[in-house]
C-alpha cells in the first residue's frame, strides 16, 4: 500500500506512526500538507532530530512522542553491557533535547524515557532485564506515551466542550489538533467531540504566519473531518471579533509556566489581547505534560528563533528585499492575566494559577 492509500484507509491522519513490521518510525511530513501526504521512514535518531528541527513533525505533544521513538531508534543496536546501554540512552536523550527549545513536552518525554531506562538498567534496578529486553521495554514506553496522549487529548476535549454551546464561533491560532498530538489535539479536541455529538461550532482558523500551521494544518484537518471552518489571515482576528462572530478563543500551548503564563505560537499574545478588549474568553488547552512548574514565569521560557527565510521567502518566492533585518521568534508569551482558563485532562483550571496549577500535581 502506498502512503496515500494508507492514509486514505484511515478516517484521520496520524502524525507519528510506529511501524513494527519494519522497526521504523513513519512520520507524516507536515511541511508538505495540505498538498501531499507523505510519510518519512525514519530509522535513526539523527533523522528524528532533523524532522523535529525542520518541522516535519511539530506541535508540542507530537514532538515529545517522536523524540521518545527517537531514543529507541538511537539505542536499538548491539551493546556489550547494560551499563553501556544506559549510557547511550542518556546520551540520546541529551542529543534529542537540543532539537527545539520551547515545547516542554519534548523534555518531559525524554525525561520519562531516561527514567524508564534508569529503572531498568540503573544501580537500584529490582529485576535485571537483558539488554534486548530493556530495549523492547523502551519501545513499549514510547508506545505508551503515544497511547496515553490520545486518551489525554480526548479528556481535554470533553472538559473543553462543556464551555461551548451549539452555534458558537470559536477562533483558534496555529495548529493544536490531531496533527500536533497522538489524536484529537488539545485546542481542536472539543471541535472533534462536538462533531461526534452533533453540536455545531463555527471555527475560525488564523492562518498563522510565518509557516502557516493554521492554513496548512488546522484548516486542512478540520475540513477533512467535516467541521465548519473558515480561514482568516492573522490580521483579521480583530475584525471578526468586532463583528460579533467569535464567542470564545481556544489555543494550545508549548509550555505553561508555574504562574500561568503561556508560551504558544507567535501571534497568540495579540489574539489574547484582542479577546480581552472584546470581552471574549481566552482558553488554553494542554496536557499536564505541558505544565512546567520548574519554569517560574513566562519570562523564563526559552523562545526559539528561526531562520529568516521563513519570513522573507516563506512562500517559495522572495517577498522581502535582500539583506533586510529580520526578527523571527517562533513563539510568544501570553501573561496569565489574559487567560480565562487552562483546560487539562484533569479539568478546568482558573486563577489563581500559581496555587491551582500546583494542586494539579498534588493528587
Ligand atoms: O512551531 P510549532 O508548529 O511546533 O508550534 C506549535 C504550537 O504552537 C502549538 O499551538 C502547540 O505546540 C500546542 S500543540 C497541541
Amino acid at each position: 500500500m502506498t502512503n496515500t492509500e494508507q492514509a486514505a484507509a484511515s478516517d484521520w491522519l496520524q502524525s507519528v506512526r510506529w511501524n513494527s513490521l519494519k522497526d521504523q518510525l513513519d512520520l507524516l511530513d507536515q511541511r508538505l500538507l495540505p498538498d501531499e501526504i507523505v510519510y518519512l521512514e525514519l530509522t535513526t535518531s539523527e533523522q528524528v532530530w532533523d524532522a523535529i528541527k525542520q518541522l516535519a513533525v511539530r506541535g508540542a505533544p507530537a514532538i515529545g512522542i517522536a523524540a521518545a521513538f527517537g531514543v529507541y531508534l538511537g539505542v536499538r543496536g548491539a551493546f556489550a553491557s547494560r551499563e553501556e546501554l544506559l549510557a547511550e540512552v542518556i546520551r540520546q536523550c541529551e542529543y534529542l533535547a537540543t532539537s527545539r527549545p520551547t515545547a516542554v513536552n519534548l523534555f518531559w518525554a525524554l525525561d520519562r524515557m531516561r527514567a524508564r531506562a534508569e529503572a531498568l538498567l540503573g544501580e537500584g534496578a529490582t529485576d535485571v532485564p537483558s539488554v534486548e529486553a530493556a530495549q523492547r521495554a523502551l519501545l513499549d514506553e514510547a508506545c505508551a506515551i503515544q497511547a496515553e496522549d490520545e486518551a489525554t487529548c480526548r479528556a481535554i476535549g470533553e472538559h473543553a466542550l462543556g464551555l461551548f454551546e451549539d452555534g458558537m464561533g470559536i477562533l483558534t491560532h496555529c495548529n493544536a489538533g490531531g496533527l500536533a498530538t497522538a489524536r484529537y489535539g488539545t485546542a481542536l479536541a472539543p471541535m472533534y467531540l462536538a462533531q461526534e455529538q452533533g453540536i455545531r461550532l463555527k471555527v475560525y482558523a488564523d492562518e498563522t504566519r510565518p509557516v502557516l500551521q493554521g492554513a496548512r494544518l488546522t484548516a486542512f484537518e478540520l475540513q477533512q473531518a467535516g467541521v465548519d471552518v473558515t480561514l482568516i489571515c492573522d490580521n483579521m482576528a480583530g475584525a471578526v471579533m468586532q463583528k460579533g462572530w467569535i464567542q470564545a478563543v481556544i489555543v494550545g500551548t508549548d509550555r505553561v509556566a508555574a504562574n500561568g503564563d503561556v508560551a504558544n505560537k507567535i501571534g497568540t499574545y495579540s489574539v489574547a489581547v484582542l479577546a480581552k478588549a472584546h470581552g471574549i474568553p481566552f482558553y488554553v488547552a494542554c496536557p499536564l505534560s505541558t505544565i512546567d512548574l520548574n519554569t517560574p514565569t513566562g519570562a523564563d521560557i526559552p523562545i526559539e528563533e528561526r531562520h529568516e527565510d521563513e519570513i522573507t521567502q516563506g512562500f517559495g518566492k522572495r517577498t522581502a528585499p535582500q539583506g533586510v533585518k529580520v526578527y523571527n521568534p517562533a513563539f510568544d508569551v501570553t501573561p496569565s492575566e489574559y487567560v480565562t482558563a487552562i483546560i487539562t485532562e484533569k479539568g478546568i483550571i482558573r486563577a489563581p494559577y500559581e496555587a491551582n496549577l500546583k494542586k494539579l500535581f498534588q493528587n
